[in-house]
């Protein structure tokens, strides 16, 4: 460990954000009935230009009036190169109730994007006399967003969570697929008369979660836009799980219990890293730094990865 020691993530469950356009105020019940951790009410992307007004006002009305239980109550504004982003904030600070929690901003190409929202949040905050300080979250959906991601991820106390927003990220790459997320039919190796396919996304994915960890931030896989296709979401799913994500995105409420399922580390997983603990324990107390469990070596590196089960496992339990 360097001598700067890793800050620790926000200790809260962040297994499955749940989106919904804001222009849709029919959904809000069931979205806050929803097991997804996270609400995301939209005002972008999935939000039409003409409905943009009466979106932001839905939006601010349920805030306050739908019971959110105790998810994360976040909102989507829309992106600083729009002409929407600053009344969204504006808005959204003067006149959303308390239980705002959290404004997720898309699209962020530098720390300097943070900032300027930092700036204005803190502002009207203290005008208004708010007393929750507002969380943010980032998507990284941009050459810029991934050139720049430590920066961002370093950007503001304030900031929570970091997803990859792998649609509009391909799109800024130059990347050939129209697919949102999952597995791209023409990224593959060949050999020996078969093809392997291999994960377009696993870049981008590890220079989040490394920016994330680093900065203490969440790290969380975005959209799988595929909601008719169960296997290829637990594959994408766990194979974010398995780089260091802590969540993904549900675009679909059929998504959520996908998401859960693979973020909630299992009973046997949770069973296996307890008795590495229990193993490494009685090694300790032999005066070994090093043990066999189940023919495998388990060292003094074996209790920070159980560790990881464990504390994730305490974490979403309490
Ligand atoms: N959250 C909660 N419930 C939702 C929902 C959502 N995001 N989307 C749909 N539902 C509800 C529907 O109202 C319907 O409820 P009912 O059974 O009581 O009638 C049920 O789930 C099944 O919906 P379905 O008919 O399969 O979907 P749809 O055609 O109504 O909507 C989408 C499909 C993809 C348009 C919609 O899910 C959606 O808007 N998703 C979010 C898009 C978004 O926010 N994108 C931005 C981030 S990428
Ligand atoms: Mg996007």
């Amino acid at each position: 460990m360097s001598f700067r020691i890793q800050p620790a993530a926000p200790a809260r469950p962040n297994r499955c954000q749940l989106f919904g356009p804001g222009s849709r105020p029919a959904i809000f019940e069931k979205m806050a009935g929803s097991a997804a951790d996270v609400i995301n009410l939209d005002l972008e992307d999935s939000v039409a230009p003409s409905d943009k007004d009466s979106a932001r006002a839905n939006v601010i009305e349920a805030i306050g009036n739908v019971d959110w239980g105790n998810k994360t109550l976040s909102v989507r504004i829309n992106g600083l190169d729009s002409p929407y982003w600053y009344r969204d904030v504006v808005d959204l600070l003067e006149n959303a109730s308390e239980r705002l929690d959290q404004i997720m901003i898309p699209k962020v190409g530098n720390a300097s994007d943070v900032y300027a929202v930092d700036a204005l949040v803190t502002s009207i905050e203290a005008a208004k006399g708010r007393k929750k300080k507002i969380a943010f979250e980032v998507i990284i959906e941009s050459a810029a967003g991934i050139a720049h991601v430590e920066e961002i991820a370093a950007s503001s106390p304030r900031l929570e969570a970091m997803s990859l927003g792998a649609a509009d990220f391909a799109a800024s790459m130059g990347m050939q697929t129209t697919g949102i997320g999952g597995t791209q039919e023409n990224y593959y190796m060949h050999h020996a008369g078969k093809n392997y396919w291999s994960d377009p996304w696993h870049w981008a994915q590890s220079a989040i979660v490394a920016a994330c960890r680093t900065h203490g931030v969440m790290p969380v896989d975005g959209p799988f836009g595929d909601f008719s296709d169960d296997e290829g979401f637990r594959a994408q799913a766990r194979r974010s799980a398995t780089l260091g994500m802590v969540g993904k995105w549900a675009i679909h409420p059929k998504q959520v219990a996908l998401s859960n399922e693979v973020f909630t580390p299992s009973e046997e997983a949770v069973t296996e890293a307890r008795e590495i603990l229990a193993a490494m324990e009685e090694a300790k107390a032999k005066g070994e730094g090093a043990t066999v469990y189940k023919g495998r070596l388990v060292d003094i590196a074996s209790i920070k990865q159980a560790e990881v089960i464990v504390r994730q496992s305490e974490m979403i339990a309490g």
